[in-house]
């Protein structure tokens, strides 16, 4: 399928799409059921310094809409990855992307010497982003000088690439794109879950043992879209879109976004074959389409624009669609919102 391959900093990908990071364990667990050389790549776990047991229970409860979780980065410590995990992710014939997490600038910088010399990883994703540790306070996604400073130190320990992963839960995600690739990020991944909470009203009790968490799955999505575009928008290192994703044509708008990759993630839990399928339907939408390189779509946004005073605007055509659109379509010609 050489239409997919593409370009994701020094990384050369046969299709776009990862797997997202804790929703696929390392990445071999799931191989009797996703082949990882049918991906561009795996995301493993995040992995942190030492031994974590995460969170209490509950910390996973599904919602109208996808599900929250408050996993808290439950994992057995860099020693047990290098030891267990690696030789393995050695031998998987895709790009291996290792997650690393922690709760000081110095936890990252440690990790990434440790880590640096293992020819089974290809790049580092820098979890600035996790919802579920220090009272989802996001110090490192929140705070663009905090950020930098993160992958400054992760860069200064390591010749791999070094991707930032960031949150959704700012106000200006920009400011901190732009941050992470002043501290000489390579790439970003955009984005991490949305902060989210349940309730049941008739036992008073929220659905996570931590009250809230990171909202994921497919109600993310145009959440996840423009934060994806907000970064590819602001910085020249490639972007990583996530969120949502569970069709071709989802990674297709991804990139149209202007993302390079995407990473798939919760809809691994209810189709656990959905990696699986994914590059052979994207394969085939592209075709389709009568598109032979995939990277023609990265970045092609057309944004809309007011036609220029001395532009001559044509009669728009009248609008004969039927269905649930009509309402919508009607309001956007008038310029008015359709609920309105
Ligand atoms: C978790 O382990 O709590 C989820 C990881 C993340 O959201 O970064």
């Amino acid at each position: 399928m050489a239409r997919l391959s593409v370009e994701f900093s020094t990384l050369a990908l046969r299709n776009p799409i990862f797997s997202a990071s804790g929703t696929f364990g390392h990445g071999l667990e799931m191989q009797h059921i996703v082949p990882p050389t049918l991906l561009g790549g795996l995301v493993s776990k995040t992995v942190t310094l030492k031994p974590r047991p995460g969170n209490p229970l509950p910390r996973i409860c599904e919602t109208e809409a996808g599900f929250l979780n408050s996993i808290g980065l439950e994992n057995r410590g860099v020693e047990a990855y290098r030891r267990d995990v690696l030789p393995a992710m050695a031998r998987a014939g895709t790009c291996v992307i290792t997650n690393i997490g922690g709760e000081k600038v110095e936890d990252f910088e440690e990790l990434a010497r440790i880590l640096d010399g293992e020819d089974a990883i290809h790049a580092f994703e820098v979890n600035l982003s996790c919802p579920n540790v220090q009272e989802g306070k996001l110090p490192f996604a929140t705070d663009p000088k905090m950020a930098a400073r993160v992958i400054e130190r992760v860069r200064a320990a390591t010749r791999k690439p070094v991707l930032a992963k960031l949150s959704p839960n700012v106000s200006r995600l920009s400011d901190l794109a732009i941050a992470v690739e002043a501290g000489g990020a390579h790439g970003i991944t955009a984005v991490n879950t949305v902060l989210g909470m349940k309730i049941d009203w008739r036992t008073r009790a929220p659905g996570l043992f931590t009250v809230q968490g990171g909202y994921s799955g497919m109600a993310i999505k145009p959440i996840a879209l423009r934060c994806a575009w907000e970064c590819a928008r602001s910085v020249k290192i490639p972007v990583m879109g996530c969120g949502g994703i569970t069709c071709a044509a989802d990674v297709l708008e991804f990139l149209v976004a202007g993302c390079s990759a995407v990473q798939v993630g919760t809809a691994s839990f209810s189709d656990p074959a959905t990696l699986a399928r994914l590059p052979g339907e994207l394969d085939a939408l592209l075709e389709s389409a009568g598109i032979s390189d995939v990277r023609e779509l990265i970045g092609s946004l057309r944004i809309p624009r007011l036609p220029s005073p001395s532009e001559k605007v044509a009669p728009a055509p009248a609008n004969t669609a039927r269905g649930p659109r009509e309402g919508v379509d009607a309001a956007n010609a008038l310029g008015g919102a359709a609920s309105s």
